[in-house]
């Protein structure tokens, strides 16, 4: 009887195959003794290619860790494009860079050291993100989305990580603050007009989890932020 492991090794060898890159990338990651939480390879092409089906060129990553999925976004990027990340730790923001550059991308990709909560209000001014990947603190969650939303236009795809967590999501443990911000994030993507959204859960090596993909609506153009304000953004 095959096991959802065999499953993911057959789908990962058969649409992915053997990338030294990344798989140098992930070395190191576990080497500094990151802990082994980065995106599926199954899921981090599924990143990729919503990136590409999509058009991006300025893709904003909240968690880089060490830099995984932040390869596989940059590579969907055309010539011009940008991956802004947003790391908390520096220790992992330096494996990251390592990582970066020896995948030839480094100079496509902008990585920021702080808070998310702090560094995203510093991204205001710039040109809006035509995709939103948030994969760090759960508790957090809400916070990001609503960045997301601000920092996007409508049309933005965002992708939120690990928002099933072994299912607890469906009935939260009292004082589980990181199931307590997935299920906020989820409720958040369901009510708030801002978000069209739907949820896909996954099996792989990490256990069971699940994936949000939303679309910003035409409701983030009357939003409260002062660049959607004065209506020169050009979306
Ligand atoms: C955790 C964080 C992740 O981003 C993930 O994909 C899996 C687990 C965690 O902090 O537990
Ligand atoms: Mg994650």
């Amino acid at each position: 009887m095959p096991t959802h492991d065999d499953v993911d090794g057959f789908l990962t060898a058969t649409l992915i195959g053997d990338d030294p890159i990344l798989d140098a990338a992930l070395a190191a990651q576990r080497e500094a003794g990151l802990p082994a939480i980065e995106v599926s390879p199954v899921s981090a092409k599924l990143l990729h290619l919503l990136a590409r089906i999509s058009g991006a060129r300025r893709v904003l990553e909240i968690g880089t860790l060490a830099g995984y999925s932040t390869i596989w976004l940059a590579r969907a990027l055309p010539d011009g494009g940008r991956v802004v990340t947003i790391e908390a730790e520096e220790s992992n923001a330096a494996i990251a860079r390592a990582n970066l550059e020896r995948a030839g991308v480094a100079d496509r990709v902008d990585i920021r050291v702080g808070r998310g909560t702090d560094v995203l209000p510093t991204l205001a001014g710039e040109e809006p993100f035509d995709l939103v990947f948030v994969d760090a603190d759960k508790e957090s969650n809400p916070a990001y989305l609503d960045w997301a939303a601000r920092l996007g236009r409508p049309g933005t795809v965002v992708v939120l990580d690990n928002v099933v967590r072994a299912g607890a999501v469906a009935d939260p443990p009292p004082g589980d603050t990181k199931v307590a911000g997935a299920r906020a994030g989820v409720v958040m993507l369901g009510e708030d007009p801002r978000f069209d959204a739907t949820a896909l859960q996954t099996l792989d090596r990490k256990g069971w989890d699940g994936l949000a993909i939303a679309i910003l609506t035409d409701v983030v153009a009357s939003g409260t932020h002062p660049d959607h304000m004065d209506g020169d953004r050009g979306h």
